[in-house]
């Protein structure tokens, strides 16, 4: 009798015919489709993954290289979405609990000193499991009455994980498309847009924080400080949160998302993709914390700071 297929061996064989299929469609996306192609190939066994690690790894060009999840590919996209929220909801080893700790800091400090609404931006917020855990700590707090929270993300696919995430606790999202005045109703609210058109597009006022968690890796090296300027503009408080380069977090994901390519995927390239502690040191000098576990960093900047 022929082996069975495993439904991991059968998302492989899925994902690697829709990269195919793309690879015809796009060519400007050769290289990046090509290397994931190969990735998804490495993932059919331990053997041929290890020898992807040490060997084609090395010698990917990562200016050029994107995630499964960067890809016109909704598919693709919602299932990362879905299993990102799942992985960031354990304590251990707290993919976000860094951020969502100092944004209750932050939080807790505005609503003493204004009495007023909190508004928060989150950029490229995805399944939003970041504001899940917040608004359910806010909520303790009994501060939540007060807190407007915008999600912003380019994707077609974030509202409906998003939705499906924060109904698990009982939370409300509401779309917003106009991006000239605040909602009255505090709540948590999603736009969906590209980053720097948000930026340039926002006429509701400033927001109190304004962050992002997991999303430079996905902006080009020459674009980055110029999102930045142009998002400090529109906040008090602005605050960067994503994962830099160390072994663990290169190892530990291989272990914990063996069993699901997706999620491996957006884990491993995006490592490539990410600095290393000297690098970011040298970037931001003392305004950058390290958080091991999980393998992430923070930098806090408010709008009188002078731009690094
Ligand atoms: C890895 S996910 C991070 C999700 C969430 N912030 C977290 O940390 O769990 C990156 C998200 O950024 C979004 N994104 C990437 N580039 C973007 C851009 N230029 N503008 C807005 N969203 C973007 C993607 O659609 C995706 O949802």
């Amino acid at each position: 009798m022929p082996k069975a297929i495993s439904p991991r061996h059968l998302e492989l064989d899925e994902i690697i015919a829709d990269l195919r299929e793309l690879e015809a469609a796009d060519p400007e996306a050769e290289y990046a489709i090509q290397e994931n192609i190969a990735f998804f190939e490495a993932q059919r066994s331990v053997v041929k993954f290890a020898w992807w690690l040490v060997g084609r790894r090395r010698r990917l060009d990562v200016s050029r290289m994107l995630e499964l999840s960067d890809f016109a590919l909704p598919k693709w996209q919602s299932k990362l979405y879905e299993e990102l929220a799942r992985a960031s909801r354990p304590e251990f080893p707290g993919l976000v609990r860094p951020l969502v700790d100092e944004l209750i800091q932050l939080i807790e400090m505005h609503s003493g000193n204004q009495g007023g609404g909190i508004y928060l931006a989150s950029i490229g917020c995805g399944p939003m499991e970041i504001e899940r855990q917040l608004f359910e700590r806010c909520r303790v707090l009994g501060i939540e009455q007060n807190l407007w929270i915008f999600g912003i993300d380019s994707s077609a696919m974030a509202f409906d994980c998003a939705a499906k995430n924060l109904a698990s606790s009982g939370i409300d999202l509401c779309r917003q498309t106009d991006l000239r005045r605040r909602p009255k109703v505090p709540g948590v609210y999603f736009v969906q847009i590209d980053a720097e058109h948000f930026a340039h597009s926002w006429d509701g006022g400033n927001f109190s924080l304004l962050y992002h968690s997991r999303l430079l890796h996905h902006v080009p090296k020459g674009q980055r400080s110029e999102l930045e300027s142009h998002l400090r503009r529109i906040c008090d408080s602005y605050i960067e949160y994503d994962d830099y380069q160390t072994a663990a977090s290169l190892i530990g994901p291989i272990i914990t998302a063996w069993r699901q390519p997706v999620l491996l995927n957006g884990a491993v390239i995006s490592w490539t993709r990410d600095r290393g502690k000297v690098q970011l040191r040298s970037d931001y000098g003392d305004s950058v914390q390290f958080f091991n576990p999980p393998g992430a960093y923070l930098r806090v900047n408010s709008r009188t700071d002078p731009e690094d």
